[in-house]
């Protein structure tokens, strides 16, 4: 298993992403990605934007432009925001674009001619003022269970009760806050997923490689019982519902829901990708084209698995053509901002663009992996966040490689020395070395995130803790061979130091390694049984002072940029 394809869940289009959103998925795919491919793995890592559905309408309109400019312009400012981040896509690719509505009409032909998908006559509340069908969540009223002004349809804020909307007292559109509503019949395409029930079961049941919090969401849908599901709806901004290549008659003004053809997205950016350079999609995607050989792994928020268990697979298993399913699922809590949300209307929070104006892409990068929500949700403060990076960055890897090559400049003329037999002290850091390598590449292939930015920061500490017992300053006064040995051995941790930390901050990473005259071919990553403890780098190689690394993020940064966004201590 050589060729992994990995997919990151795939952000609205309404709004550049916050840090919890970049946290949940597309940075951690993007660190397992870089993983991968340092291991020598064929990886193809695949996002696109999300760019279907009422929201996006809406933001349109706030902003007087057509919903396709509207896309194309955030399209652009989430792109250079994710560049910025140095997410290293294989491809970027939009669920606008032509090649998923190819696909999405497919899967939908495909369903209805096995018998799952048929139509269905539902009541919506229609907005007479606003011309239109209101989704749920764009009905308001008062919530009859608890009083808030501000229930939405779909469920009350306040209260967190599931509601319908005829529920609500004093109903109004969200969208323009009239009441002249109505409850209207209207005809929609239906997934049948109650006949899917037992599929989806035995197929989750059978993937043994899905970490829990995945699966346990899963199987907690799968008990309550599969509930068909409009895939339809009452818009003009999506993909066109057609019937053997023409429009479905009594369909003209309803598209796909955007669910329903987001995760298609996955295969329709690979497409796009296929036409954009020349290469090739099926064998990623097909398991009849060599797709059998791909592990596919998945990035997600845990309010998305639901979608990824149920239905995307019934989507894919209901069509009954070899297409490839989801091999390993990583889902991801929320991270907070001081426990709350983030709130793009509030002010609270800090977003991905506003982020890079403060600081450089691999501070956030590290904090972010290193504080991963995994088992539980987690809380972003400005204090902890500077005191995480100050600390790892700063004082253990910045402080590690700057002190030794800054030495061996001044006093060995900035060359690997060649020097004394290796002791006990290089003995002992040699085992440790290997005992950490092996438990963090496990710890990678696992998607085990916090763990692995543990085991990283504990081999950065290693280099200093071994520096302030060899000494090298003291012992170049009387035993210049031990000194040089010492040197050396350090300046080759620094190697790879920086080789283990490409993934997760790899501008630093790169200035290190370019800084030491280290090739491409050379970075790999680096074997837990022979990590070269000595000879990651040739002696009399001749190396540079890597410029500063990390500047220290002061209190007074702190205090105005909480000031800036909201903080809450
Ligand atoms: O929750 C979200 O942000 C969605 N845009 C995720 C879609 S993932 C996939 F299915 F496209
Ligand atoms: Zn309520």
């Amino acid at each position: 298993m050589n060729r992994i394809l990995i997919t990151s869940a795939l952000p609205y289009i309404n709004g550049i992403k916050h840090l919890g959103n970049l946290a949940g998925s597309m940075l951690p795919a993007d660190v397992y990605a870089r993983f991968q491919r340092l291991s020598g793995k064929d990886v193809l890592y695949i996002c696109a934007t999300d760019e279907h559905g009422t929201p996006a309408e809406l933001a349109a309109a706030a902003k007087e432009q057509s919903v396709r400019q509207y896309c194309d312009d955030q399209f652009e400012v989430q792109r250079d925001a994710c560049a910025g981040f140095d997410l290293s896509f294989d491809y970027f690719g939009r669920s606008s674009n032509a090649p998923n509505a190819a696909l999405t009409q497919h899967f939908a032909e495909v369903l209805e001619d096995n018998g799952l998908i048929e139509e269905r006559v539902s009541e919506q509340v229609y907005s007479i003022d606003d011309g239109r069908f209101l989704p749920d969540r764009y009905v308001e009223g008062i919530c009859p269970h608890c009083d808030y002004n501000k229930a939405r349809g779909d469920q009350c804020d306040d209260c967190g009760r599931i509601l319908d909307p005829v529920d609500l007292i004093e109903p109004r559109s969200a969208i323009s806050g009239s009441t002249k509503l109505e409850v209207r019949e209207t005809r929609h395409l239906f997934l049948i997923q109650s006949k899917m029930q037992d599929t989806v079961r035995d197929w989750v049941e059978a993937a043994i490689d899905w970490p829990p919090l995945a699966r346990s969401i899963a199987l907690k849908w799968l008990d309550e019982g599969l509930q068909d599901r409009a895939i339809t709806r009452d818009l003009s901004w999506g993909i066109p519902v057609l019937r053997h290549g023409k429009p479905r008659p009594g369909f003209e003004n309803k598209v796909f829901y955007v669910w329903f053809d987001a995760p298609i997205e996955y295969i329709g950016a690979t497409q796009e990708r296929a036409e954009a350079t020349d290469a090739e999609w099926q064998s990623w995607w097909r398991t009849d084209q060599g797709a059998d050989d791909v592990t596919y792994v998945q990035f997600m928020g845990k309010d998305n698995v639901a979608f990824h268990t149920v239905s995307f697979p019934i989507t894919i298993l209901g069509s009954q053509e070899p297409w490839k399913t989801v091999d390993k699922l990583k889902a991801f809590n929320w991270v907070t901002w001081y426990g709350g949300k983030f709130s793009t209307s509030q002010k609270r929070g800090i977003f991905m663009d506003q982020a890079l104006e403060l600081a450089p892409s691999d501070v956030w990068r590290w904090h972010l992996m290193a504080n991963a929500p995994e088992s539980s949700d987690a809380a972003f403060t400005l204090g902890h966040f500077q005191s995480v990076v100050n600390k790892d960055l700063a004082d253990v890897l910045g402080n590690f490689v700057n002190r030794i090559t800054r030495f061996s400049a001044s006093k060995l003329g900035g060359r690997v020395p060649d020097g004394g037999v290796p002791g006990a002290l290089e003995e002992k850091l040699a085992a440790q070395l290997k005992t950490r390598l092996g438990a963090l590449t496990g710890y990678y292939e696992a998607m085990e995130f916090r763990k692995a930015m543990a085991e990283t920061r504990a081999i950065w500490a290693a280099g200093n803790e071994y520096l302030a017992e060899a000494a090298p300053w003291t012992a170049i006064k009387t035993d210049a061979d031990t000194a040089a040995l010492s040197v050396r051995t350090a300046l080759n941790l620094v190697v790879i130091s920086a080789i283990i930390a490409q993934p997760i901050i790899p501008a630093a990473a790169g200035k290190i390694l370019d800084a030491m005259g280290v090739p491409q071919e050379n970075r790999k990553w680096p074997n837990a049984e022979d990590a070269g403890l000595l000879n990651a780098l040739p002696i009399g190689l001749e190396f540079s002072q890597p410029d500063v690394l990390f500047s220290k993020i002061t209190d007074e940064e702190i205090e105005e940029w909480g000031e800036r966004f909201g903080a809450e201590d």
